[in-house]
């Protein structure tokens, strides 16, 4: 899970929103830690968001470019009211990341990138589709 979320962690930009789907446990943000450290520092605390709705962090994006990176876990918004009032429009220009998105679905840019997490054969192995656009296999296609 780590060296996939420091692979993918290099194709990431600027105004790239990803949903992370999947049970409770499935690993979404064991992989958001993961891709947020690869971007900062590997002994950056990344806690998981439940309570706080979103969090944001500075991270380095490719050629030293740095960028906002916000980690949003909607698990326990109930309307999408709730939702409307966390300003996500402003958020999109950033690297989103966000677990539990359903409830929010109609809000998402067209072009994100959804990941949906399983379990594996193993209690330590996962399972990850990604569902995207062209452009998103793409660079997927670099990572795999
Ligand atoms: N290969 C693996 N990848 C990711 N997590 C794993 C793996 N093997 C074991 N685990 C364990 O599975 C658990 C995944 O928890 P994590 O918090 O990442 O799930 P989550 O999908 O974010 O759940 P939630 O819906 O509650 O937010 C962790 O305890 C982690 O140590
Ligand atoms: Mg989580």
């Amino acid at each position: 899970m780590e060296s996939l979320a420091e692979r993918f962690a290099g194709q990431l930009r600027a105004g790239d929103v990803i949903t992370f789907s999947g049970e409770v446990g499935a690993g979404k943000t064991t992989f958001a830690r993961a891709l947020i450290r690869a971007m900062s520092s590997a002994a950056l605390e990344v806690t998981s968001p439940t309570f706080t709705l979103m969090q944001s962090y500075d991270v380095t994006l490719k050629g030293n470019i740095p960028a906002a990176l916000w980690h949003l876990d909607l698990y326990r918004l109930k309307h999408r009211d709730e939702a409307e009032a966390l300003g996500l429009r402003e958020l999109w220009p950033h690297i989103v990341l966000i677990e539990w998105p359903d409830i929010i679905e109609s809000l998402l840019p067209e072009e994100r990138l959804k990941i949906l997490f399983d379990f594996g054969v193993t209690d330590d192995t996962r399972t990850l589709y990604f569902y995207g656009n062209e452009a998103w296999r793409n660079r997927l296609e670099k990572i795999i």
